[in-house]
């Protein structure tokens, strides 16, 4: 009996040791998808981030999925290239809202927000750019 327990306990040492490796590599790629960790370690997110939870941009527009707007990550798609210029013309459309570019159903106007703010915002959907 004891010799069957130590052979048990140097088999589990032994798995345990084996599975330290995989455990480290486990570590350095986080279970999120990678994309969740690109776009927080860009300066120009956490500011974004702050201003856009302070308004209602949530209740239309997701990271990654398509609510009411398109996704965060589609619109940096489609005009991270443009950058640095489009910048101020999106910011525009927030405060004044419009429709047409994706589709038929209009993002409300935003006249409260600042031009420097809606910059700010953009800035921070066009760190989503895959
Ligand atoms: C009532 C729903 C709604 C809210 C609230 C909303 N959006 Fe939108 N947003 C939309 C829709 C719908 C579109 C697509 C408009 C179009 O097709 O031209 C859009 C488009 C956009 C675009 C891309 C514009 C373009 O011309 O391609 C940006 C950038 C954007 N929204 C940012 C924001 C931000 C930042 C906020 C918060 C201040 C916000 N939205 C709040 C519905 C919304």
């Amino acid at each position: 009996m004891k010799r069957i327990g130590l052979t048990l306990l140097t088999i589990a040492t032994l798995v345990a040791c084996n599975s330290n490796p995989k455990k480290t590599d486990t570590a350095a790629t986080p279970d999120k998808p990678v994309a969740d960790a690109g776009p927080s370690s860009n300066p120009d997110y956490a500011p974004g981030l702050e201003l856009t939870s302070a308004t209602d941009c949530a209740t239309c527009h997701k990271p990654y999925e398509v609510l009411t707007g398109p996704s965060y990550q589609d619109i940096a798609n489609k005009y991270a290239a443009e950058a640095p210029g489009i910048i101020p013309k999106l910011a525009e459309k927030i405060i004044n809202g419009g429709s047409g570019v994706w589709g038929q159903i209009p993002m409300l106007a935003h006249p409260t927000v600042t031009q420097a703010d809606a910059e700010t915002m953009v800035k921070y959907i066009l760190t989503f750019k895959k």
